[in-house]
Order: structure tokens, then sequence, then C-alpha cells
């Protein structure tokens, strides 16, 4: 896997209402083909996160965006209606860095390995990334000039910064091993 670079857009805030886009725009359709929409029970609680497509089979998120029975959707444009580019795929397997400090946000990271692989379509691929400079949401990533750099760690709730990203390019060993490994 090339280095992933700098990165990203996801425009929810983890408690932001499904579909409410903070501080942003509208995005063309499917012009990030990448961004994967989550899922998960939380305590009971229904929650939700963004992440990315990093691989067919494959979804980077935050650690903080942990939960039970996973769902990515995939190639959504309005998560709120049923679309014909969506894909629903449960999570297999998902592994958070075991360093993850959930004080601190330290290691904010996990990856998800998906039931089955996503078909790729024009809605959805892995990150190869447009050009795009946007703030992230929780779980999303940082794009910039072409690369993904970082995941949407923590922030203010209105979406505006200061936010804290992970720096994905320091992940990459861990990143690699732990794909390797499932
Ligand atoms: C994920 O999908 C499965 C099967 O459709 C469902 O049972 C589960 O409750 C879903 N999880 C969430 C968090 O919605």
């Amino acid at each position: 896997m090339k280095p992933l670079l700098l990165l990203v857009a996801f425009l929810l805030t983890p408690r932001a209402k499904a579909g409410e886009i903070i501080g942003g725009h509208e995005a063309k359709p499917h012009s990030r083909p990448y961004m994967a929409y989550l899922q998960y029970w939380n305590q009971d609680v229904q929650s939700r996160c963004g992440g990315f497509l990093v691989r067919q089979d494959f979804v980077l998120t935050a650690a903080h965006c942990h939960g039970s029975s996973i769902n990515v959707t995939l190639g959504a444009h309005n998560i709120k209606q049923q679309e014909r580019t969506q894909q629903v795929i449960r999570v297999r397997t998902a592994i958070s860095h075991p360093d993850y400090n959930p004080k601190t946000f330290s290691n904010d990271i996990m990856l998800l390995k998906l039931e089955r692989e996503a078909k790729q379509t024009s809605a959805v691929k892995p990150l190869s990334l447009p050009r795009a400079k946007a703030r992230g949401d929780s779980g999303g990533p940082l794009v910039c000039d072409n690369v993904a750099q970082g995941i949407v760690s923590y922030g203010k709730r209105d979406g505006s910064t200061p936010r804290a990203f992970t720096k994905v390019s320091s992940f990459l060993p861990w990143i690699k091993k732990t794909m390797k490994s499932l």
C-alpha cells in the first residue's frame, strides 16, 4: 500500500443527527467513493461514524467508533434513502489499535474487516483520492493533495476547528500488519 498522505471530509459530528451537514456543503454525489458510513450499537444506543475504504474488504476508522454489530454503508449519497448505489456490509472483525487511549484519544485508529468484499463501482472505490480539502468527521478521513493522512478523532460538536486527527502515516506499519493478519 502506498503511503497514505493527507486527509478528509465527512461532515457529521458524533452526535449530529444522521444526514445533518455541519459547517459544510453537500458533496457532489459519489465524488468521494471511498467514504463509509458506520452504524453500530454502543450500549444499546445506535451510534454512527464515518470511515473510509482502504481495500475492498477493509475500512479504516477511529477507535472511538467501536461498538457491537457494526454495519458499513458504502456508495451512499443520502444515507436516509435507500439508493441503488448503496452497499451495506457487516463487519466481521474490528481491531482497535492496542494502545488506543479513550481519555487522551491517542492512537485513535481502528481497522474493520468486512464480511465480504465491496463490489467496486463508480460509487464505491477504495481510497484513490480525488483532489479535496475539507474538514473531516468522526472516524472519517482527512484528505489533502490526493492523500489520506488523517482520521478525524475529536473536535467540537458544531464541527468548527480545532479538531484532532490521527496521523495515518505513522500507523502504516500497524495497518499493514493487521490487514495481513485478518
Ligand atoms: C446491522 O445489520 C444487521 C443485519 O441487518 C442487524 O441485525 C444489526 O442490528 C445492524 N446493526 C446496527 C447497528 O444497526
